[in-house]
């Protein structure tokens, strides 16, 4: 696996999820900012059960696909997740998230995650994307907007149009995802 090197000079590997990540996605997410818990899993909560993590790592890679980025070398820690899952109302569209460890924000970790995982969501026919967030995340709006301006996604042609709707403190947020 080629490793990719971020803005920062750090080298990662990214690879898909596997069912033996389990413990470490709870130490992972045990290492996170009760901000970003909370910016990504809307809840404060310290830990994640191992139903969860099970949950969260035994995936069918169609309609549940995630993405992990570990150190290219050393330590199989996990640094990010990036994940879609498929809306089961809408099959063409699935709905994605990405946390990035905060000493590893602001890196482009969450770019590279996200142009792979709308890629690999591409090949499964997957047309939108759609995503929740606070409304004064500044940090995700911004991952939206780079991925709605196609301006990240070397693959291919990137995606078109970002649709924005306001809910108070939450906004919902469509891409659609060029062929
Ligand atoms: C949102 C998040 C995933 C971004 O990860 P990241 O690896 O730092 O993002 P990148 O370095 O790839 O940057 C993506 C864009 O966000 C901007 N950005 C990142 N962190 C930012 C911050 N703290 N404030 C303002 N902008 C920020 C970058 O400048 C870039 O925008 P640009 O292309 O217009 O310059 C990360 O902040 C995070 O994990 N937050 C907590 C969980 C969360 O909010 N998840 C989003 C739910 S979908």
């Amino acid at each position: 696996m080629e490793p990719v090197r971020l803005r920062s000079g750090r080298e990662v590997a990214i690879r898909p999820i596997r069912p033996d990540d389990a413990p470490e996605l709870q130490a992972a997410y045990e290492r996170l900012s009760p901000e970003s818990k909370y910016r990504r899993f809307m809840s404060g909560k310290p830990r994640l059960s191992t139903a969860e993590a099970r949950y969260l790592t035994q995936l069918d890679g169609s309609d549940h696909h995630a993405l992990v980025a570990t150190p290219a070398r050393g330590p199989q820690s996990i640094l990010a997740v990036g994940r879609y899952i498929r809306l089961l109302e809408h099959p063409e569209a699935a709905e994605f998230a990405i946390v990035v460890g905060d000493p590893h924000q602001r890196e482009g970790l969450a770019a590279e995650l996200l142009e792979r995982l709308a890629q690999a969501a591409r090949e499964h026919g997957i047309k939108r994307f759609t995503a929740t967030m606070l409304a004064d995340n500044v940090a995700a709006h911004r991952l939206v907007r780079r991925l709605a301006a196609g301006g990240m996604v070397p693959h291919g042609d990137g995606a078109k149009v970002a649709v924005e709707r306001h809910l108070g403190a939450l906004d919902e947020i469509d891409v659609e995802l060029a062929a």
